[in-house]
């Protein structure tokens, strides 16, 4: 199964191939908070330190919002809006 590390820590969580990253919250294991959990208030803001091909791209909804909070930088990802296919290495920005 695909992982997500969190940078700082060293932790990671393990979900299945094509799950939401809002399933890390099921784990108990998240370091990346939600709220609205779409695509409206940028609670889940992340960086993506590797994998961002192990993602689905950015949602419209997604890449409006990272725009109106002048957080488009390549690297940046709303995790709600993301598939993981694979694994990646994160750090949460909230
Ligand atoms: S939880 Fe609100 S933008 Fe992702």
């Amino acid at each position: 199964m695909p992982r997500v590390t969190f940078s700082k820590t060293g932790n990671s969580v393990e979900l299945a191939s094509g799950s939401s990253l809002i399933d890390m919250e099921d784990t108990g294991k998240s370091e990346v908070p939600f709220g609205c959990r779409s695509a409206a208030c940028g609670t889940c803001l992340i960086d993506v330190v590797s994998g961002m091909n192990n993602l689905s791209p950015r949602t419209e909804e997604e890449q409006d919002l990272l725009s109106d909070l002048d957080m488009d930088g390549e690297n940046r990802r709303l995790a709600c809006q993301c598939k993981l296919h694979g694994d990646i290495t994160v750090d949460a920005l909230n």
